[in-house]
C-alpha cells in the first residue's frame, strides 16, 4: 500500500533522530526517512547500538524502523521523493568572523537549502526544526524561491523543545507544539500540514500556531528563560552559602508561588547542553544588531553567571582542600551535562575537570552512558586524566569527590564503602545537591554543597 505521506528529516542527531521516530510511531501511514552526510551516524542508527542515548528510545526505533522510519545517506534521492522536508541541521556559534563567539552559524543550514533546490523538482514544505535567528525564514524563502522555476518551496517554522533526557516523553506528551508559517494562503496551508501530523497525537489545543517570526523567536526566548532561571538560582545560592540560609528551603519557598512555580529552580554548579549557552549569546548577538544593547546586556548576564558559578566551584574546591590539589586524586561522578543523557556538549564537567587538571590534580572521570564522549570534550588538554566507569573504583584512594550531573545511580552507593577506600580527610563536593548530606557527615565526610552551610569535621 503507498504511504499517505512522505516526510524527510535531513539531520539525524539528538532532535531529527527521536524526532522523526516519534512521528514514524504515531504515524504508521506516513514514510518518514532521516538523512545525514555522517555516515557513521547513520550506519549507527541503522544498528542495535543506536549513536544517542535516552530512555525509550531503542523500544521506539525497533518497532517502526524498516516498517516506515528509515535511515539513510541518500540525501539527494530522498529530497527529490518526498513532499515535506524538516531540517534539524546543527546550527552552533560561530568560531570565525563578524559575529564569531556570539552568533549562529548558519552554513550547515544555507547548505541544505542550497542541496534542496539542487535536488527537489516538486513543491516542498520546508520545516525549520533547528533553532534559528529571528528572521531566518525570510532568508530562506529567498535562496529557494530565487531559482526555483516551477517548484514552489514554503518555509514554517516548527521549533523542537524537548529536552535530552526525557526526550521521548517530551515528544509523546509535549506542554505544546508551535508552528509558524507566513500569513498568506500558502503560508497557512503549508502550516495546516504541519498541524495534521502532529494532530495524530497531540491534543489540538496544545498545537500553538502564530506567525513565523514569533515562532522563531518563541524558541530562542524560551532557552533563555530556563537558563535564566538557573542562574537566578545560583546566583541565591552564592549568598546562601555567605549567610547560612539553605538554597533547597528558598527554592522552595520561591517555588510555591503560582506566579513563579516549582520547576527549573534546582541550584548546581552551572547548566550545560549544546543550546542554552548557544542560543542565549545568538539572542544577545541579534538584540545588539538592532541596537538594543541593554537588553543584550541583560540576556549575557545569565551566561556571565553561570560561567562564575562553575568557576566559582572550583575555587570553593581548593580553598577547602588546604588551597592545593596538586598530586591529590580526584573523581568526578558524572561528565554527561544531565542525567539519563551520554551528551557532554558544553557540560559543567568539562570545566570542572580542565580547572583541576590546571591545577595538577589526578583526575578520574566516571559516568554510566558519557564515557565514550567524555575523552574528546578533553582532547589536548594536558595532565593526569583517567575514565573509570565504575564510581567505586574511581573513588578509591581519591581525596575528594565531586557529583557534577544528577544520575540517580550516585544517589544510591554505599558511601560508608566510598568513605573507607578514600584518603583522609575526604571531602564530597555535591555540585547537584542530590546526596544526603547530613548522613554523610555522619559516615565521616566533609560536605561542601550549593547554596548550603558547609559539613566539616574540623
Ligand atoms: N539537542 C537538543 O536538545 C535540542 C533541542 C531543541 C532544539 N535543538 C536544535 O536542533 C538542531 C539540531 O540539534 P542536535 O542536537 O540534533 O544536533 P546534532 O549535532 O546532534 O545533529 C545535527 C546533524 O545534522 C547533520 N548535518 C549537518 N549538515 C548536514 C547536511 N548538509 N546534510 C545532512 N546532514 C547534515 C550532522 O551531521 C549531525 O548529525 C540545532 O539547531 C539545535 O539548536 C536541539
Amino acid at each position: 500500500m503507498p504511504f499517505e505521506k512522505t516526510i524527510l528529516c535531513i539531520g539525524a542527531g539528538y532532535v531529527g533522530g527521536p524526532t522523526m521516530a516519534m512521528i514514524a510511531a504515531k504515524c504508521p501511514g506516513y514514510k518518514v526517512t532521516v538523512v545525514d552526510i555522517n555516515a557513521d551516524r547513520i550506519r549507527a542508527w541503522n544498528s542495535d547500538h543506536l549513536p544517542i542515548y535516552e530512555p525509550g528510545l531503542d523500544e521506539l526505533v525497533k518497532e517502526t524502523r524498516g516498517r516506515n522510519l528509515f535511515f539513510s545517506t541518500e540525501i539527494e534521492k530522498e529530497i527529490a521523493d518526498c513532499e515535506i522536508i524538516f531540517v534539524s541541521v546543527n546550527t552552533p556559534t560561530k568560531t570565525f568572523g563578524h559575529g564569531a563567539g556570539m552568533a549562529a552559524d548558519l552554513q550547515y543550514w544555507e547548505r541544505t537549502a542550497r542541496q534542496i533546490l539542487r535536488h527537489a523538482n516538486s513543491n516542498k514544505i520546508i520545516v525549520e526544526k533547528s533553532t534559528l535567528p529571528v528572521r531566518t525564514a525570510l532568508a530562506m524563502e529567498r535562496i529557494l524561491n530565487a531559482s526555483s522555476g516551477n517548484t514552489r518551496f514554503d518555509v514554517v517554522s516548527n521549533p523542537e523543545f524537548l529536552a535530552e533526557g526525557s526526550a521521548i516523553k517530551d515528544l509523546d506528551t509535549p506542554d505544546r507544539v508551535l508552528i509558524g508559517s507566513q500569513e498568506t494562503p500558502e503560508g497557512l496551508q503549508a502550516r495546516k500540514a504541519i498541524v495534521d501530523i502532529y494532530a495524530n497525537w497531540v491534543p489540538r489545543d496544545k498545537i500553538i500556531e502564530s506567525n513565523v517570526w514569533s515562532s522563531e523567536l518563541s524558541k530562542l526566548a524560551a532557552n533563555a528563560f530556563l537558563a535564566q532561571r538557573i542562574s537566578s538560582i545560583n546566583s541565591i545560592s552564592a549568598l546562601c552559602e555567605k549567610t547560612e540560609a539553605n538554597i533547597d528551603e528558598v527554592a522552595y519557598a520561591i517555588g510555591t508561588d503560582s506566579r513563579i512555580g516549582a520547576g527549573f529552580l534546582k541550584a548546581s554548579v552551572g547548566f550545560g547542553g549544546s543550546c542554552f549557552k548557544k542560543d542565549i549569546l545568538n539572542l544577545v548577538y541579534i538584540c545588539r544588531s538592532y541596537g538594543l544593547d541593554t537588553v543584550a546586556d541583560y540576556w549575557q548576564s545569565v551566561v556571565k553567571i553561570n560561567e562564575w558559578q562553575e568557576s566559582r566551584f572550583i575555587r570553593n574546591m581548593l580553598a577547602n582542600m588546604f588551597n592545593t590539589v596538586a598530586g591529590k586524586r580526584i573523581a568526578l561522578f558524572g561528565f554527561a551535562f544531565k542525567a539519563n543523557t551520554g551528551d557532554t556538549r558544553e557540560s559543567p564537567a568539562i570545566y570542572v575537570a580542565k580547572g583541576l587538571l590546571e591545577e595538577q590534580a589526578e583526575v578520574v572521570i566516571s559516568d554510566p552512558k558519557a564515557l565514550s564522549n567524555a575523552p574528546k570534550e578533553l582532547e589536548g588538554v594536558e595532565g593526569d586524566m583517567t575514565f573509570e566507569p565504575d564510581p567505586y573504583a574511581a573513588a578509591k584512594e581519591a581525596h575528594a569527590i565531586a557529583v557534577l550531573t544528577e544520575w540517580n545511580q550516585y544517589r544510591d552507593l554505599d558511601y560508608e564503602r566510598v568513605f573507607e577506600s578514600m584518603i583522609q580527610p575526604a571531602f564530597i563536593f555535591d555540585g547537584r545537591n542530590i546526596l544526603d548530606h547530613e548522613k554523610l557527615y555522619e559516615i565521616g565526610f566533609n560536605v561542601l554543597a550549593i547554596g548550603k552551610k558547609p559539613l566539616k569535621h574540623f
